[in-house]
């Protein structure tokens, strides 16, 4: 049996695939981005064709790439950007709509008439979340009423519904495995995380004919196969994102966390078999794991994490590339008072506004391009910070430090001042593609390269350390400043 694992991330803005060795060193990496679509305000899509092909590039791309004989490759694993939903037809295997993305808000109405009608506490303990346009369920309603015949369709299994892993692996499968894993499962607003099955009165609430719904997997066994150059390859691990990255971070036991710096940022604590009711605004997840029994987390998701940096740069103009950021952050020694809240969709958590939008306060005539690229780049840690703020005070449980990984995490400007604003120990680990890592992983078990997870924790290693290093008062001051912009960006789009 080979003994590489080819690791597929499709992320929101790129596609990536990664391969790694038995000592989980990334052997060769291929990316390739695609196209965005913003049809309407606060709306986002993407085609799912263009998702697939964007996916098969650079698979192929990165075997070309390394020389890797495909028959050294024992598995594939699927990791992806979560809730980002698609509806296409069986027969012709072609999308009925674009994928609407996660962040897109265009199904806030459906949402609140879900809590006009009562359904908010019944989301909260039934599926973990917190009623948001964010979830998959508004958005498949959403798509079956606008596509004609659609729902008559859906009902009939002609129209299949999946995130991005289900569309990927039917695809990579010939149509033949039409399935999902927990965690994604976990993410769509219609799917129970207690008795693990979809939730009928959902299902009745948003007119979703359970026909078109995948059949629900653990995240590590084998799905299907793909054919690549010539051998069938099993599909053996699936999990969302950032379900997968915090089973790359080896984040395996109660109260271990993460956090990812990607378009957003997610940041999640494995709470073992213990599933809280957040009472500060974070949600309830699945955790993903070997087969067996699920295990939960809390998450707080924020909806524009290392994106304010891309915003910062391509419409804002202020600097040429991303990593710019950081020389320029450093320029000043602070931000002149300034705070950047980049509430672009929304808040998510722990403020849940679907009708917030960004603001930047503080601005005076001393105000430099430095200072609101620093408030940017401050704006990420302090949005991370409220989340394990909230994460504390649910679980009662401190934070003793956090692993974190994502594009951004590069950034040591960002990672320092992270440490500082939280007063806790922040830990970079030496490979920072966590996501690719974990979906490696997951596979990787399911076909016996490793024996379990154990092994796997000792294959990770920490890069660097930042350690705390501002003083309590001038942290106060700031957290105050921030807490202050926030509300200012509160319930402003018009309903
Ligand atoms: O919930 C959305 C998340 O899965 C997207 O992650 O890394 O593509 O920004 P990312």
């Amino acid at each position: 049996m080979g003994t590489y694992i080819l690791a597929l991330d499709q992320g929101t803005t790129s596609s990536r695939a990664i391969i790694f060795d038995r000592e989980q060193n990334i052997i060769g990496t291929a990316q390739k981005e695609f196209t965005q679509f913003y049809p309407r305000e606060g709306w986002v899509e993407q085609d799912p064709m263009e998702i697939y092909s964007s996916q098969v590039a650079v698979m192929n791309e990165v075997i070309a790439q390394t020389g890797v004989n495909v028959n050294d490759i024992a598995a594939v694993g699927i990791t992806n950007q979560r809730e980002t939903t698609i509806l296409w037809d069986k027969e012709t295997g072609r999308p009925i709509y674009n994928a609407i993305v996660w962040q897109c808000r265009r199904t806030a109405e459906i949402v609140d008439k879900l809590k006009a009608d009562g359904l908010g506490e019944y989301i909260r303990t039934t599926t973990g979340l917190v009623p948001d346009a964010y979830f998959s369920g508004t958005k498949i309603k959403w798509i079956l009423d606008r596509v004609e015949g659609a729902r008559e369709k859906a009902a009939r299994g002609e129209v299949l519904f999946g995130t991005v892993d289900s569309w990927l692996i039917w695809k990579l499968t010939g149509g033949e495995a039409h399935v999902t894993d927990y965690t994604n499962a976990s993410r769509t607003m219609i799917f129970d995380i207690k008795n693990l099955t979809w939730d009928k009165r959902m299902l009745e609430a948003l007119d979703i004919p359970e026909g078109c719904l995948p059949t629900v997997c653990s995240c590590s066994e084998v799905y299907g196969h793909t054919l690549l150059q010539g051998r069938m390859i099993p599909i053996a691990g699936s999990a969302g994102d950032q379900q997968a990255a915090l089973f790359g971070q080896c984040c395996f036991d109660e109260g271990e966390s993460k956090n990812t710096y990607g378009t957003g940022c997610f940041l999640l604590m494995n709470t073992g078999e213990r599933m809280y009711e957040s009472k500060n605004g974070l949600i309830t997840t699945i955790t993903a794991g070997p087969k067996g029994k699920v295990r939960y987390a809390l998450e707080g998701s924020v909806f524009v994490g290392g994106a304010v940096i891309q915003w910062i740069r391509d419409e804002m103009r202020f600097i040429t590339e991303s990593r710019d950021a950081e020389y320029y952050a450093a320029k000043v020694k602070d931000t002149g008072g300034v705070y950047l809240v980049p509430a672009f969709t929304g808040l998510g958590a722990p403020y849940w506004d679907m009708y917030a939008r960004g603001c930047i306060v503080g601005i005076t005539r001393g105000t430099k391009r430095e200072h609101i690229i620093r408030a940017a780049q401050e704006s990420i840690a302090y949005q991370s910070f409220d989340l394990v703020d909230a994460m504390e005070k649910d679980t009662g449980i401190p934070l003793k430090g956090l692993k974190v990984d994502g594009g951004a995490s590069r950034d040591k400007f960002l990672m320092q001042f992270q440490s500082d604003i939280l007063s806790k120990p922040v830990l970079r680990p030496v490979i920072r593609e966590s996501t690719a890592l974990g979906a490696a992983g997951l596979a990787g078990l399911a076909v016996g390269v490793w024996n379990g997870t154990e092994e796997l924790k000792k294959l990770w290693r920490c890069d660097v350390k930042f350690e705390p290093d501002m003083n309590e008062e001038r942290k106060e001051g700031l957290l105050r400043g921030w807490h202050k912009a926030i509300g200012r960006s509160l319930d402003w789009a018009e309903r």
